[in-house]
């Protein structure tokens, strides 16, 4: 399986990656699904939507500081560091995440769309202008306030209710439809429109090579290569013995 997956990287000429919070989790990120997911012990509609933050500003940030302690300080894994040597060596991979950990850019990858935004970052709600870093400071008086218009602010991530940010998405379709080659990690696909990114892939010709512990509904097509592993573990294998020339 992983011989075959080689091959597919090395013949490949328009590439792309796509990951989802399974790419995280090694690094020790929880996921959102599955057994130790966070929509398990945590409700989405009340902490991480568009109402819930104009409705109860003050609940739905005491969330994001607990996320943000938690992303504060984590590292990117061995899979990380493997996918950012497999962009320089093919020069142009795009990587299209569904995470807001900023963990694809700390490791130094480029051309990196976060769709469903970022945990970096947040911004006035009224759209006034003022955007600053999400850090320490900001989430110590909850909820914070614009300093400039006096309205709430929020964390620059795509909220339950929210389209996704149209020129990212649009992008991610067309390069989807363009791809000979899809690097699908750690995703249930389960969200649209983001789920529709990888499918969109199969539709116009293109392999995927799936890494996920578990079957997601990919699994099964024929154009689909599906490697059981962590993201950590299968990555750098992927990597090994690749030639020289890609
Ligand atoms: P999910 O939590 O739905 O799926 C995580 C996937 O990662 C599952 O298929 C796991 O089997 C897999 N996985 C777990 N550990 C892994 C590992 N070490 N290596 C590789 N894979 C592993 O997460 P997403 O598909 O990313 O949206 O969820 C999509 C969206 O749902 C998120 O972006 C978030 C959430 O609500 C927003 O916040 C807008």
């Amino acid at each position: 399986m992983i011989d075959r997956a080689r091959e597919l990287v090395e013949k490949s000429v328009r590439p792309v990656v796509f990951t989802g919070a399974g790419m995280s989790r090694e690094s020790g990120m929880r996921t959102f699904r599955g057994e130790d997911g966070l929509w398990k012990d945590f409700d989405p509609e009340k902490l991480s939507s568009i109402r819930g933050l104009v409705e109860d500003p003050g609940t739905v940030w005491e969330w994001y500081r607990m996320r943000f302690m938690k992303t504060e300080g984590v590292k990117p894994h061995r899979g990380y560091i493997a996918l950012t040597a497999l962009q320089s060596r093919k020069g142009s991979l795009p990587v299209v995440t569904q995470n807001v950990d900023g963990l694809h850019r700390e490791s130094g990858q480029r051309d990196v769309l976060e769709i469903h935004g970022s945990m970096r970052s947040a911004s006035c709600i009224r759209k006034c202008g003022f955007t600053r870093e999400l850090d320490r400071e900001l989430v110590q008086s909850l909820p914070p306030l614009c300093p400039e218009c006096g309205a709430v602010l929020r964390p620059d991530i795509v909220l339950f209710g929210e389209p996704l940010p149209h020129e990212l998405i649009s992008r991610a379709y067309s390069l989807a439809e363009e791809c000979d080659l899809m690097i699908v990690v750690g995703t249930s696909v389960q969200v649209w429109p983001a789920a529709g990114v990888p499918f969109t892939a199969i539709e116009n010709g293109a392999y995927i090579i799936e890494i996920n512990p578990d079957p997601s509904e990919l699994s099964g097509s024929d154009r689909v290569i599906s490697i059981r592993g962590k993201a950590g573990e299968v990555l750098p294998l992927l990597m090994e013995k690749l030639q020289e020339n890609l």
